[in-house]
């Protein structure tokens, strides 16, 4: 069997990953997307959270499975005998960095980064700036799944609430 990973924070998942898992769903027999949950950032949803949103908008991939990671993702992949590692690249911006990442990856494991371009129309997209437009009132409606779209809204809302009180 062919299987990859989608390795990702995914804080929230955005449309830009749900067309990169899909398109490696379709050149793979199983994707796993692995969310990663070392707590090195700060997130606005937990870990179980952003593994939900992404169940949920990958519900009609039957080939693709969620999992959280911590540690090495090499070491994940060894473990669950996985040999490619999928990334979305949106622009040249991108490249250095995962090139980087790819070849220390392939140095410490026997696993190749397959690069995915991310189609055009959401090569501007990154979580980040998804919840600072939200964050400051801007409409993010087609950038994420409506579900997300309302979650993100709502937990913004909240942290906005524990601030004043
Ligand atoms: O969505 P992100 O923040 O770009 O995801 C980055 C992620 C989780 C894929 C990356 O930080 C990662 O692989 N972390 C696991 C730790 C690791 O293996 N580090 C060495 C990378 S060369």
């Amino acid at each position: 069997m062919r299987r990859a990973v989608c390795p990702g924070s995914f804080d929230p998942v955005t449309n830009g990953h749900l067309d990169v898992i899909s398109r490696a769903a379709d050149l793979f027999d199983e994707v796993i997307v692995a969310v990663g949950v070392n707590a090195s950032k700060n997130r606005l949803f937990t870990p179980q959270e952003r593994m939900d949103m992404i169940s949920e908008a990958c519900r009609d991939l039957t080939n693709v499975k969620v999992d959280g990671f911590t540690g090495l993702l090499t070491s994940y992949c060894q473990e669950r005998d996985v040999r490619a590692i999928v990334k979305g690249l949106r622009a040249v911006s991108d490249f250095e960095y995962e090139l980087q990442m790819a070849q220390m990856n392939s140095s410490l494991a026997e696993v190749e980064t397959v690069f995915v371009p991310t189609s055009p129309e959401y090569s501007f997209l990154a979580s980040s700036l998804v919840k600072e437009v939200a964050m400051f009132g801007g409409d993010v409606s087609g950038l994420v799944p409506d579900f997300v779209r309302e979650r993100l809204v709502a937990r913004l809302e909240e942290r906005r609430r524990a601030g004043e009180g």
